[in-house]
């Protein structure tokens, strides 16, 4: 669902009967960006679609976690959510993120960034399978962003979240990644 104010997606649920349901909600995200479409007009590219996010840190690694307006979202915003709920919001490069509520009722330190890595559509949760499903090729993704089933020939991109004073901040993922136990692929 939507928050007031600062404009925020909750994916919680996403009936694969419904694609248009996913899309309609992505598009709500994307509202006011300018998004670049390729043959289809159901693909999204997601490569800096937002306003520039502002830059912390001397390699603009770091950026704080934005809505699709270019607003800050404290973290205590997407925390009075449920455990288990994925928020989208702007991250590196203004690329849609999924964060999530973990067991303490904290962001996972692990982001995941929402970019089919099959051809670079976003894609929704889908809670009852508990995997992101892309809906312009059928690939699956688990959890934590592994892939489930093709196209994607490589499991999505990870980012690090960390909280600090009610701020989201969002970095690059440089360590190896957990699940493969390797260099990760977009470094
Ligand atoms: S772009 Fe996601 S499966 Fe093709």
């Amino acid at each position: 669902m939507n928050t007031t104010g600062n404009r925020i997606i909750m994916e919680e649920t996403f009936p694969l009967e419904s694609p248009s349901m996913s899309r309609r909600q992505l598009l709500n995200f994307l509202s006011g960006a300018v998004i670049a479409t390729t043959a289809s007009a159901s693909v999204y590219t997601t490569a800096k679609f937002f306003v520039p996010p502002i830059e912390d840190g001397e390699d603009g690694s770091i950026v704080i976690a934005k809505d699709s307006l270019g607003n800050s979202i404290p973290a205590s915003q997407i925390l009075a959510e449920s455990k288990g709920t994925r928020v989208l919001v702007a991250g590196l490069a203004g690329e849609p993120t999924y964060l999530t509520i973990v067991d303490n009722g904290k962001l996972d330190t692990i982001g995941i960034v929402n970019n089919c890595t099959h051809l670079g559509c976003t894609f929704p949760w889908n809670s009852h399978d508990n995997q992101f499903q892309c809906p312009c090729h059928g690939s699956r993704y688990a959890a934590d962003g592994s892939v489930v089933r093709g196209s994607a020939p490589l499991p999505l991109k990870l980012v690090t979240v960390n909280v600090t004073e009610d701020i989201i901040l969002i970095s690059s993922w440089i360590d190896d990644d957990p699940r493969t136990g390797k260099k990760p692929w977009w470094i």
